[in-house]
C-alpha cells in the first residue's frame, strides 16, 4: 500500500501553478512552489496571501486556518531540494520540450514511488512520459482549470505506460484537494479542451465575420446558454495565445482543419494582445 500524498511540489508559478499551490495549500497538504523565476514567485505568493486574506474577509477560514495553510506553502527556485515530495505537478509552459526536460530532471531527482505529475492542457501524457524512462509508469496528466481554487474538475489522463496504483493515488490526491477527479484517454487536448477550443474558435469566427459584435457573442452565449462567461471573454481570462497553443496541438495531432486557429485569434497573439495578462485581447481590462 503507498503512501498517501502529503507534500506536493509544484514546479511552475504561473496563473495554473500558483492555483494547484494555493489548493494544496488550503487542503491540508504541505506545498512547495518552485520557479525559476524570482519575480514570478513573489506574484505567487502576493496572490496567495491576497486569497487568505479574502478568505478569511468572507468567514471562509478563521485567522488561525489561514495562518496553518499559509505556513503550508513555501517557496524556491530548485526543485531537487525538496526530498521528500510524494509528487510533483509540472505547470511550466504548454511545450512539449520544456515538459519532457523537467520530466527527465524529476524522474533523476525524486524518491522512487513520487508521483510525477503534468497539468498540460494538450499535450500527449505517453510522450511526455518517454523523458521519464523506467519512471515513466508514475507519469501521469491532473489537468486543473482555471481558477483552480474555484473549479471542481480535475481531468486526470493516463498515458500508456501509466500503472493501476499511479491512477488510484492521483484519484485520491485529487479528492483530497476537493476536487472531482474524472478520467481521460490520452488524446490531443484530451475531453475538456477538445470540446473547448473548437467552440471558442467557432467565436472567433463569428465575430471576425461581423455575424454579432465581440460583447453580443458573449452575451448570447452567457444569456442563452448559461455559460458564467462569454467564450470570448474566456479566450481572454485563458490567454489567447495559450487557446491558439492548445489549438495548433489539436491540429497537428489529431489533422483536421477544423481545428486550425481562426485568423482573427492568430492576429491577435502576434500583435501581443494576449488577453487579461496583457490587459487587452478581445476586450480591455484594467488592472
Ligand atoms: N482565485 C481564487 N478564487 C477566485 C479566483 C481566483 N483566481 N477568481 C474568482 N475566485 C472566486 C471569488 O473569490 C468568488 O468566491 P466566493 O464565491 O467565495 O465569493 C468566486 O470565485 C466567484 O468570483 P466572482 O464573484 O469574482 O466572479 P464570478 O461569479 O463572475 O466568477 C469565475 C468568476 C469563477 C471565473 C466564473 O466567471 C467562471 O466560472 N468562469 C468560467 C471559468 C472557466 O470556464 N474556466 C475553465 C477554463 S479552461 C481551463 O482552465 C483549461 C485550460 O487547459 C485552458
Amino acid at each position: 500500500m503507498s503512501r498517501p500524498v502529503k507534500t506536493i511540489v509544484v514546479v511552475g508559478a504561473g496563473t495554473m501553478g500558483s492555483g494547484i499551490a494555493l489548493t494544496a495549500a488550503q487542503c491540508g497538504l504541505r506545498a512547495v512552489q518552485v520557479d525559476v523565476s524570482a519575480a514570478q514567485l513573489d506574484k505567487a505568493r502576493g496572490y496567495h496571501t491576497k486569497q487568505f486574506a479574502r478568505l478569511v474577509e468572507k468567514q471562509k477560514m478563521t485567522a488561525d486556518e489561514a495562518h496553518a495553510a499559509a505556513s503550508r506553502l513555501s517557496y524556491g527556485a530548485d526543485f531537487a531540494a525538496v526530498t521528500d515530495a510524494d509528487c510533483v505537478v509540472e505547470a511550466a509552459s504548454e511545450n512539449p520540450d520544456v515538459k519532457k526536460k523537467l520530466f527527465r530532471a524529476f524522474a533523476e531527482t525524486f524518491a522512487a514511488d513520487t508521483l510525477l505529475a503534468t497539468n498540460t492542457s494538450s499535450i500527449s501524457i505517453t510522450d511526455i512520459a518517454t523523458a521519464a524512462g523506467a519512471r515513466a509508469s508514475q507519469v501521469i496528466g491532473m489537468h486543473f482549470f482555471n481558477p483552480v481554487p474555484v473549479m471542481k474538475l480535475v481531468e486526470v489522463i493516463r498515458g500508456l505506460a501509466t500503472s493501476d496504483e499511479t491512477v488510484a493515488r492521483t484519484l485520491d490526491l485529487a479528492r483530497a484537494m476537493g476536487k472531482t477527479p474524472v478520467p481521460a484517454n490520452d488524446r490531443a487536448g484530451f475531453v475538456s479542451n477538445r470540446v473547448l477550443m473548437p467552440l471558442i474558435n467557432e467565436a472567433f469566427y463569428a465575430c471576425m465575420e461581423g455575424v454579432a459584435t465581440a460583447e453580443d457573442i458573449d452575451q448570447i452565449m452567457v444569456l442563452g446558454c448559461n455559460f458564467p462567461m462569454g467564450p470570448l471573454r474566456l479566450a481572454d481570462f485563458i490567454g489567447l495565445d495559450v487557446c491558439h497553443d492548445i489549438m495548433m496541438v489539436l491540429y497537428r495531432e489529431l489533422g483536421d482543419a477544423k481545428f486550425f486557429p481562426c485568423p482573427m485569434l492568430r492576429q491577435l497573439v502576434t500583435s501581443g494582445r494576449l488577453g487579461n495578462k496583457t490587459n487587452r485581447g478581445v476586450f480591455e481590462y484594467s488592472r
